[in-house]
């Protein structure tokens, strides 16, 4: 057995108490944003803190593959020389972005403007993932995109002058808010996309410290063509949705007390830190300020008794990766959770509702599956264990399930576990550094 079949399939088991001070890896959205914006800028750019998990260094070998030349020192500073709104060139093969949706969907923005000829592909997770999303506004700006069944990938984007477009968004998703802003940098005019919730902005914060001109008026978000990207210093924020896993195991453990700093906490981010403070979690934002124009904070979290509540719909967007956690929470909480309206959780690196509500029903935990949602009471006295849990190869189930086994009685072992290194490479580091045994 090689090393990453040995760490395919993990256990974890009942923790005491986690203690200590931790910092996460840098944010996966910003950080396939500073590799985009830097390759189109003018000029070098320099990131800190870059998230190396696979779904970035999947970004950074395709921004390389079309003639971008980025280099990361010892220190793990990377140096991305700037090629310019039309500087890319074809690459010479198939570029396969893994097991990363926001690397698909953003580059095919990037791409749908470029007078060459790419395709994209990645692994079966993502070739099942819906990329119709994009490719409707993108075809509107006059892209010639064509994919496999309907809209799955590979895909095949012939790049073409574009027109500007005003799109309404029927989901909020800013993959596709980005798509559709990366794509507009390239096209004469103004573009705009009107989203139906607050999705993340970390494209348009990351497009104006650039110096493109962009507004918000509500919310719809207009970006005009041609700006001047000028390079930048980036220090990418600690991840939000990578510190969700600590914090809620910490919450969980009783006699817990743990400190991250530096994680982002942009408000079209912080969702689960609310509806765990609805919950009885008290979770302080210590130290707040601003870093490369993202709002950061230290998080303090100890652990708390937790009580099940109904989500709000409108929390949903700013929470949508950190479900599969959540629902952690409520299945140690008192009382029953109520979420609905949530179905985008069905088309994520897996079905992330099947997936929890399979692995929930297995730690013996009360779960109605429901088409958008989940129902689930909780059992705060902790769980019993002793079984074994499928991620469905997908990196936060996995995580998931692991956090559930520091409250069970017998251990859980988490099958299919190594897409854990797409978004948090040091997870079980970071674990066992604040006292959970993961092996
Ligand atoms: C992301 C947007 C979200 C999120 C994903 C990262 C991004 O997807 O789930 O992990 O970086 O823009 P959707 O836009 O599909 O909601």
């Amino acid at each position: 057995m090689n090393e990453a079949q040995a760490t395919d399939t993990l256990s974890s088991r009942a923790a005491t108490r986690l203690h200590g001070e931790t910092t996460v890896p840098g944010d996966k959205s910003i950080s396939h944003r500073s590799i985009m914006l830097g390759a189109l800028a003018e000029g070098e750019t320099e990131v800190h803190h870059l998230l190396e998990g696979e779904d970035v260094l999947r970004t950074v070998a395709a921004f390389r593959n079309m003639g971008v030349e980025i280099v990361r020192d010892d220190a793990g500073i990377y140096r991305i020389q700037g090629v310019g709104l039309d500087g890319l060139r074809e690459a010479d093969d198939v570029l396969d972005m893994g097991n990363s949706g926001t690397a698909m969907r953003l580059l095919s923005g990037v791409l749908a403007s470029q007078p060459f000829f790419t395709v994209l592909t990645g692994d079966a997770s993502l070739r099942q993932r819906p990329m119709k999303r994009v490719i409707t506004p993108l075809s509107q700006m006059g892209a010639r995109i064509f994919s496999r069944d309907q809209g799955r990938a590979p895909l095949v984007i012939q790049g073409s002058e574009l027109i500007p477009i005003d799109y309404t968004m029927p989901v909020a998703s800013a993959q596709v808010k980005s798509a559709i802003l990366l794509a507009a940098l390239n096209t004469a005019g103004g573009s705009s996309v009107l989203e139906p919730e607050w999705s993340r902005d970390h494209t348009e914060r990351m497009l104006l410290a650039f110096g493109a001109d962009v507004r918000r008026e509500g919310m719809r978000v207009t970006v005009e063509g041609w700006p001047n990207l000028r390079a930048q210093h980036i220090t990418v924020p600690g991840d939000i949705s990578s510190a969700a896993f600590p914090l809620v195991a910490a919450l969980l453990v009783p006699g817990s007390e743990i400190l991250l700093p530096g994680v982002g906490v942009n408000p079209t981010r912080t969702g689960l830190l609310e509806l765990l403070t609805m919950m009885g979690a008290h979770i302080e934002q210590r130290q707040p300020r601003v870093a490369g124009g993202e709002p950061i904070a230290d998080l303090y979290v100890r652990s708390a008794p937790l009580h099940g509540i109904e989500v709000p719909a409108a929390l949903i967007p700013r929470a949508i990766d950190e479900f599969p956690v959540f629902c952690i929470a409520a299945a140690l909480a008192e009382g029953e959770t109520r979420l609905s309206g949530a179905a985008e959780l069905r088309v994520k690196e897996s079905d992330r509702i099947h997936a929890m509500a399979v692995g929930l029903q297995s730690l013996g935990v009360t779960v109605t599956e429901l088409a958008d949602g989940l129902h689930i009471t909780g059992r705060p006295e902790g769980l019993a264990g002793g079984v074994t849990v499928d991620s469905f190869t997908d990196h936060r189930i996995a995580m998931s399930f692991l956090v559930a086994g520091l409250r069970c009685r017998e251990p859980v072992v988490v099958t299919r576990c190594a897409n854990i290194q797409t978004s948090f490479p040091t997870f079980r580091a970071i674990m066992s550094h604040l006292g959970a045994q993961i092996s």
